[in-house]
């Protein structure tokens, strides 16, 4: 009878929630979570396991140093500095961190995407030619920002930020996951290991084989 009851009540709950939320699938904290029955090793089912509050200090919800430029010396004139979960642990279960963006002249942060958050990002100093990509059909939505400027990229779309100033750029940015994670798409497409057949490469982007080669070779 009770379990009748419960089950009568969990029902009804879960028809308000599909009625009244707009559908939306389970949100991952990581990359992939493998389903196990073991007891004693399904420990990574939230990310991180939580501290005892009581040893708990205010350390713990602080992060230094984002006063501090990242070094944009290498080939795409970029540097990111991302404070999320593995730099505060303090935000473990909260949906959110943070990333300093530095961008040397025509520094360009590459077209990626973060499969767990949407970004909102307020540029600083510079002017930033942004944009970002929606699924089918693949609209293409462009801004040309200048300081003071925000601008947001929704959850999982393809989007990029270039540096079209002859001067640094500087932008921070918010993202909704206390994990964004991120894929670079020439380097996931190009650069994974192992690396992608290059028969899929060629056939995909529709280019010789030389050329897939000598991308292989960049990322
Ligand atoms: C970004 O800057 C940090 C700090 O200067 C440096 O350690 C890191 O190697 C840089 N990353 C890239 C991709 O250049």
């Amino acid at each position: 009878m009770m379990k009748g009851v419960h089950f009568l009540v969990t029902l009804a709950l879960l028809a308000l929630a599909t009625s009244l939320a707009s559908a939306y699938d389970p949100s991952p904290l990581q990359d992939f979570c493998v389903a196990t029955n073991d007891a004693n090793s399904a420990v990574f089912v939230n990310g991180k396991f939580c501290m005892d509050p009581a040893v708990v200090t205010a350390n713990d919800f602080f992060f230094p140093g984002l006063n501090v430029a990242g070094n944009t010396g290498n080939k795409v004139g970029f540097n990111v500095t991302l404070v999320d979960v593995n730099k505060l642990p303090g935000l473990n279960t909260l949906g959110i961190s943070l990333a300093r963006l530095d961008f040397a002249p025509y520094g360009l942060n590459p077209p990626h995407t973060h499969p767990r958050a949407t970004e909102i990002l307020v540029v600083v100093e510079g002017t930033l030619y942004v944009g970002f990509v929606t699924s089918n059909p693949n609209k293409l939505f462009t801004k040309v920002l200048n300081k003071g400027d925000v601008f947001v990229f929704p959850i999982g779309l393809i989007h990029f930020q270039f540096n079209i100033g002859q001067t640094n750029a500087l932008a921070f940015a918010g993202l909704s996951s206390q994990n964004p994670g991120v894929i670079t798409i020439a380097n996931a497409v190009f650069g994974s290991t192992p690396p992608i057949n290059p028969d899929v490469l060629i056939k995909a982007f529709q280019l010789d084989k030389n050329v897939v080669d000598y991308l292989q070779k960049q990322f």
